[in-house]
């Protein structure tokens, strides 16, 4: 748990719809808040995980910078959507180094983009022998005898695009995570029993993630470009208004009754397409991997806060769905941070606790 003070880093989540910035102090009593900020982009700042004003982006993140009176320069981010791959794969076995010469070719039938054009990253989950052990332990009949690589493959643009933006805010990108990853470091961090099977579901502005993890290793994972923005855009539409405006209604805002059903409406048509790409991946889990359960489903993003989705998604799946507060194993002195602020931001400072709770030399 020691972190060196000179190791640890500012947790920043540049999401679609804001930047959250998390400082951890790693004391003698456990994980303190040190600091929790949060600044809204304009709409089209970031658009699915791909940064389109550069400037602005940096500025926001210099302001939030100053406004916190941040001393830290060397900053954790992380990187989302369709431009990171993240993939278990299977090989023959082979040391650490024959891996390292032959990742690039064994992961080209992985990709769906020119190999070139990507950042290699890769965890050895299994080697052979484990894989064996385990086949043994579990009694079957045959072991694979093959090895089970984590693979991450991002696209270079946008790595390249993040360091910039970092480096044109003053700042050090210290370490590059990916946004599932994040989460998942803040789920084991304050969850009170992380190990089992768990869905990590983050539902953001832009983006759907979900991770399904069996005692902290990640069995799949997706991102899928569905969000409140399209709860906010169908309200924009609906009632021929402006995004700030749809975003307020979408909040709880001044209604009049005939809106109403017509807001319920909206929900509702959103929400069944959230869960049913949630039910599609439970699916294809439950086709990958017979014999692992899912136990819970843990809810984290500003969106999975839309009224009804919580139950509907419990009532869809069978399966207890709870929110991931990111706070909760962390030391927080009441008479600097509100405990009712907290709360209502825990469901969008997941990835940037996890984040924060990096330190440089991780992956
Ligand atoms: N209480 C709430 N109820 C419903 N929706 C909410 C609530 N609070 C925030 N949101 C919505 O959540 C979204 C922002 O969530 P979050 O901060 O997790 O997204 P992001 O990280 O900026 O985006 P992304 O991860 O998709 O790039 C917005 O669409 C916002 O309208
Ligand atoms: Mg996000």
């Amino acid at each position: 748990m020691a972190v060196p003070k000179k190791n640890q880093v500012i947790g920043l989540d540049i999401g679609s719809q804001s930047i959250k910035l998390v400082e951890i102090d790693h004391g003698k009593k456990g994980r303190i808040l040190k600091n929790f900020g949060i600044i809204g982009l304009p709409p089209d700042a970031i658009v699915e995980g791909s940064i389109k004003e550069m400037e602005i982006v940096a500025s926001a993140i210099k302001t939030l910078y100053r406004n916190l009176k941040i001393k830290n320069k060397n900053v954790a981010t992380s990187i989302s959507g369709y431009s990171v791959i993240v993939k278990k794969i299977e090989m023959s076995d082979r040391d650490e180094s024959e891996l390292e010469t032959s990742i690039q070719s064994e992961a080209e039938q992985y990709i769906p983009f020119d190999i070139n054009d990507v950042n290699l990253d890769y965890d050895i989950l299994r080697t052979g022998a484990e894989t064996t052990e385990n086949a043994k332990e579990k009694g079957e009949k045959s072991a694979s005898g093959k090895m089970e690589v984590m693979l991450v493959a991002a696209k270079k643009d946008v790595v390249e695009d993040y360091v910039s933006l970092l480096q044109l805010s003053g700042l050090n990108p210290a370490v590059l995570d990916v946004d599932a990853f994040a989460l998942q470091n803040a789920f084991e961090a304050s969850a009170a029993e992380p190990e089992g099977c768990y869905a990590l579901v983050n539902v953001g502005a832009e983006e759907l993630g979900i991770n399904a993890i069996k005692d902290g290793v990640s069995m799949f994972s997706r991102d899928s470009s569905y969000g409140g923005n399209q709860i906010t855009e169908a309200i924009m539409s609906q009632f021929d208004v402006a995004f700030a405006e749809a975003e307020k209604i979408k909040l709880g805002g001044e209604k009049l009754e005939k809106e109403k059903s017509a807001l319920e409406e909206i929900f509702t048509s959103v929400i069944t397409e959230w869960v049913q790409e949630i039910k599609r991946a439970l699916d294809f889990l439950a086709t990958s991997y017979p014999d692992e359960n899912i136990q819970k489903i843990m809810l984290s993003g500003g969106s999975s806060r839309i009224p009804g989705f919580r139950k509907y998604l419990e009532l869809e799946t069978n399966l207890p769905v709870e929110e991931l507060n990111p706070f909760a194993n962390l030391l927080i002195n009441e008479k600097v941070f509100d405990s009712k602020y907290l709360s209502y931001m825990a469901s969008q400072a997941g990835v940037a606790v996890g984040l924060a709770l990096r330190s440089i030399g991780d992956k």
